[in-house]
C-alpha cells in the first residue's frame, strides 16, 4: 500500500518514529514533510498536499501528524475526498475505515506515545472499508455535500 505522511513541528518526532516502522512493514511511503524540524512551520503546508494526494488516489491512505492531531484533521478535511479523523484508540482506528471509509488518520505527536501510535497506524492501515449498503449510503450523502460545496 502507498501511504502519504505529513507532519509539522508538533508531529515531527512522531513522523521520524513511524517512518522506519512503515518501511519495515512493506509500505511504500510518500513523505510530504516537514523534512527538518522548524518550530515555526505551519501544518497546512504539509497536511494539505498529503490530503490532496489521498483525494486524487496518488496515495491510498494518509497519516497527518501535528501536536494534537486537531489541526491536521481540520486541514485534511478541507480537501474533498479526504476523510480525516483524529485517532487515539484502536477501535476507532479500524472502525473508522470499515464503516466510514476514513482515509487519513491524524495523530497528536504531543499526545500519543510511540508504541500506541504504531498500534493505531497498524490498525488503520490493516482495515478495509466494508462496502455494506448502509455505509455506502452514508458515504454518498457526504460525497453529495462535497459536490455542492466545491
Ligand atoms: C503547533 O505548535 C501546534 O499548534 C500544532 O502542531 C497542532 O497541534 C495544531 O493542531
Amino acid at each position: 500500500m502507498r501511504v502519504g505522511i505529513a507532519a509539522d513541528h508538533g508531529g515531527f518526532d512522531l513522523k521520524q518514529t513511524l517512518l522506519p516502522w512503515l518501511q519495515a512493514h512493506g509500505f511504500e511511503i510518500v513523505d510530504f514533510g516537514a523534512y527538518q524540524l522548524d518550530p515555526d512551520d505551519d501544518y497546512p503546508d504539509f497536511i494539505i498536499p498529503m490530503a490532496r494526494a489521498v483525494a486524487t488516489g496518488d496515495v491510498e491512505r494518509g497519516l497527518g501528524l501535528c501536536g494534537s492531531g486537531v489541526g491536521a484533521s481540520i486541514a485534511a478535511n478541507k480537501i474533498p475526498g479526504a476523510r480525516a479523523c483524529l485517532i487515539g484508540d484502536i477501535y476507532s482506528a479500524h472502525q473508522g475505515v470499515e464503516d466510514d471509509d476514513m482515509n487519513v488518520c491524524c495523530l497528536g505527536g504531543r499526545v500519543v506515545g510511540a508504541s500506541l501510535a504504531i498500534e493505531l497506524v497498524a490498525a488503520f492501515l490493516a482495515a478495509r472499508f466494508s462496502h455494506l449498503p448502509r455505509h455506502n449510503r452514508r458515504l454518498l450523502k457526504l460525497q453529495a455535500l462535497e459536490v455542492r460545496s466545491t
